[in-house]
């Protein structure tokens, strides 16, 4: 079977035949296969059992046709070895037990060796890469600020009140927090590309609470860490912010080879922004899945005229496909994406 390698293609900027797309949450509760398997699966069962997140990762490749595969797991999978507790509450979203307020806190995390405390991510990423055939998959972790921001609150978070309060008041906490997550999330990045991730991505989803001088200041040098440790590999990072419009030069500057813009900024102007040196990814608005599909198409075309055949563009949403999200809808924006042609003049 020959490679479908438009997504990575994209990724280094190289020219494809059409523009590869992919969702954030592309598996998930809108899809009726999913809900099939959660009637008898928590979320943190199809997790732990590497067959069935293998199953459910397969989902959407299939029902939809997108041009690569995203592993599935949750970003807040490694705060379970860390030893602050998870759990997803029906409807208030994830719960950690024992967050992390102090010093002593921070002190009291536990080591973890991904290569044994998540092995079961590891597990599924193999099954999937003997299973996807020419579509290439993605791995994943939270950046270390995101996944600081679920420990410190304990869940989520509108005003992220107590993870600033510790930024500004408790800077030996926050920097071992930091030092700890970032050590632990490149560990973790790196077993699933030496396992055979073909990309990551890196979801800093929450950064855009920061001011760009708390990010230069708090969060910069941690995520620069992890980004490159990933980028030495070799292979594609995007590196994904929700919000952070007035961060992304910096974000830039912490690392990437793509970079995630959502759908606050026009994507010829973030484009313009970040320089042709990275690759775009995004950025529909989620919501416009809910608007009849002659109002998707237009949006999905502007977006696409705005990417205008430069090189390095992969067309997705600017954040994750939301519930009840009419399926009919992601598929027709596959096939307007693919079947996308330039008005010349
Ligand atoms: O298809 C995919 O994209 C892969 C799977 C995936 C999940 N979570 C499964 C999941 C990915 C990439 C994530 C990442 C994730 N998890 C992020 C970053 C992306 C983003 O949306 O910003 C964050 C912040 C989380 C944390 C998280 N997980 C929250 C806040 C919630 C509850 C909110 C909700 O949507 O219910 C989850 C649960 C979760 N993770 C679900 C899925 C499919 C919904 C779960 C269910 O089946 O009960």
């Amino acid at each position: 079977m020959e490679m479908n390698d438009r997504f990575l293609r994209a990724c280094r900027r190289e020219a494809v035949d059409v523009t590869p797309v992919w969702f954030m949450r592309q598996a998930g509760r809108y899809m009726p296969e999913y809900r099939a398997i959660r009637e008898k699966h928590t979320l943190l069962e199809i997790c732990y059992q590497p067959e069935l997140a293998a199953k459910v990762t397969l989902q959407p490749v299939r029902a939809l046709g997108v041009d690569a595969a995203i592993l599935f797991a949750d970003i807040l999978l490694p705060a379970i070895p860390l030893g602050v507790g998870l759990e997803f509450s029906k409807g208030e979203g994830p719960v950690l037990q024992n967050p992390v307020r102090s010093l002593e806190d921070v002190q009291r995390l536990r080591p973890v060796d991904p290569e044994t405390d998540l092995a079961y991510v590891l597990a599924a990423i193999k099954i999937l890469r003997g299973e996807l055939g020419q579509t290439p998959l993605i791995g994943f972790c939270g950046a270390p600020f995101t996944l600081a921001s679920y420990l410190i609150e304990g869940g989520s978070s509108r005003e992220f009140l107590k993870t600033k309060q510790m930024m500004y008041s408790e800077p030996r906490a926050w920097q071992l927090l930091m030092e700890k997550l970032t050590e632990v999330l490149s560990a973790y990045i790196l077993a699933q590309i030496k396992t055979g991730a073909q990309a990551v991505q890196i979801f800093d989803s929450w950064v855009g609470t920061l001011s760009p001088q708390d990010y230069v200041d708090y969060v910069q040098p941690y995520s620069h860490r992890l980004l490159q440790a990933a980028q030495a590999t070799g292979v594609p990072v995007i590196h994904f912010g929700t919000g952070a419009s007035t961060l992304l030069p910096a974000m830039k500057a912490a690392g990437g080879t793509v970079l995630g813009l959502d759908w606050r900024l026009p994507l010829d102007e973030g484009w313009k922004l970040l320089g042709e040196e990275v690759a775009i990814q995004g950025n529909l608005d989620p919501a416009v899945l809910f608007a009849p599909q002659d109002e998707i198409a237009k949006r999905v075309e502007d977006i696409m005229r705005r990417a205008d055949g430069r090189p390095g563009h992969i067309f997705n949403l600017g954040h994750g496909i939301l519930q009840n999200t009419p399926v009919e809808n992601v598929k027709a924006v596959v096939e307007l994406v693919h079947n996308f042609v330039p008005v010349v003049g």
